[in-house]
């Protein structure tokens, strides 16, 4: 079970989430800044893979040491046993950072790992030629942060967010990991209605409706450790069989997303038919101004534009006012708003119930939190409560 130290990682911001994800997956964690670390078996990498919504990749820790000096990168990275996870045809690039540290050139750093773990395989597989590097691909990674070393294999390949999907997407898509941790961060149950009335190419939509019917979002991919021999076809198909066990793909939901754009709309309807939920999933051509609704206990999230564009700032404020006055009759939904435009709670009408600081890539937001009256009692419990627990 604690066979191998691992790491997920995560965007800024995001780390208490990935690490409740991680807990709910059956795994102790401790939070770090951007890592996740917690132990597992050759199963663990399977699943965490498979089921972090919200995490970057997840990576192995072949070795963590002090190191101030190249020649002490070098000694200590051949005392770690590089020939548990490489075989003798393993394709093995090295990349690094350097952070506040006195090794700081990165070139040299990675020119050095890759000595290092050449001399520990040409000893174990009693080499004498080069190796030809024509088998499984282990990318490994050299990272410094203040004089310590961190030796990793990323795990994933393609980053988490690659969920396969998205075929197609508009001008400011958000990243599928930081969808699903907006998701996650509100009171939604899968057995209340959705909306998203920016939905762009329907990220949060389908991300929902993921979460809604308990599907592993890396279910439709491949990894890159499914290439590597000790991580079996066997772990793989048992997560596999796994998750489609899990899965609840008769769990009813009402999840809709409607923009202005009609060009996003039909992008949103075929990512949604990638996803596999043709006709589970409603998009329509709408303008936020014109919501309605006769249902209740409803939850909206929104990434709706910033207004950053030089001359747009005043249309995109003027459009808050608008979906403010729409959302208002609502009161028993909960909105929630991901945006960079510090006036918003003044442009929408009132003041947030929680405001939470995420990163939308490099650009700094507000995630605007505005609970709605409290659902019956019934209604409360579902995927959320049982992830707080
Ligand atoms: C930042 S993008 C949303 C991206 C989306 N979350 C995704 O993953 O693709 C903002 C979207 O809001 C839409 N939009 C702009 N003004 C709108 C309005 N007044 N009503 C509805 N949608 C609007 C734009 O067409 C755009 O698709």
């Amino acid at each position: 079970m604690s066979k191998y130290q691992l790491i997920a990682t995560a965007a800024m911001g995001l780390e208490a989430i990935v690490a409740k994800e991680v807990r709910a997956l059956g795994y102790e964690c401790e939070v770090d800044n951007g890592r996740i670390n917690f132990r597992g078996d050759e199963l663990a990498i399977v699943r965490s893979n498979l089921w972090l919504r919200t995490a970057d990749r997840i990576k192995l820790v072949v070795g963590e040491f002090k190191a101030t000096a190249f020649d002490e990168l070098f000694e200590r990275t051949k005392a770690l046993p590089w020939e548990q996870f490489l075989p003798e045809n393993a394709e093995f690039p090295v990349s690094g950072k350097s952070v506040k540290s006195k090794l700081f050139s990165v070139s040299d750093c990675q020119a050095i790992v890759k000595k290092a773990i050449v001399e520990r395989l040409r000893k174990h597989y009693k080499k004498t030629t080069w190796f030809e590097e024509n088998g499984p691909l282990f990318k490994i990674e050299v990272s410094l942060l203040k004089d310590k070393a961190l030796l990793t294999i990323d795990c994933s390949g393609a980053g988490l967010h690659r969920r396969g999907y998205r075929i197609g997407q508009g001008e400011a898509p958000i990243k599928e990991t930081l969808a699903a941790a907006l998701i996650l961060l509100t009171n939604w149950t899968p057995d209340r209605p959705f909306v998203d009335p920016f939905c762009g190419s329907g990220t949060l939509p389908i991300e929902a409706a993921l979460i809604g019917q308990n599907i592993a979002p890396g279910f439709n991919r491949e990894f890159i450790s499914e290439n590597w021999g000790w991580i079996t076809a066997e772990h793989w198909n048992e997560g596999r069989m796994e998750a489609e066990d899990l899965a609840r793909y008769d769990q009813p939901i009402d999840i809709a997303g409607t923009d202005l754009d009609h060009r996003m709309v039909k992008i949103a309807s075929e990512n949604a038919i990638e996803a596999g939920f043709a006709d589970l999933l409603t998009f329509k051509q709408m303008q936020v101004k014109d919501f309605t609704t006769t249902k209740e206990y409803g939850v909206i999230v929104g990434n709706p534009p910033y207004g950053e564009r030089l001359g747009d700032k005043a249309a995109v404020e003027k459009m808050y006012h608008e979906m403010g006055q729409a959302f208002a009759p609502y009161d028993t939904w909960s909105v929630y708003m991901l945006t960079a435009n510090e006036n918003f709670e003044a442009c929408y009408g009132k003041p947030a119930t929680k405001k939470r600081k995420l990163f939308n890539g490099f650009i700094k937001t507000d995630y605007y939190q505005y609970w709605g009256k409290r659902p019956p009692k019934n209604k409360d419990e579902g995927i959320n409560k049982r992830l707080k627990e």
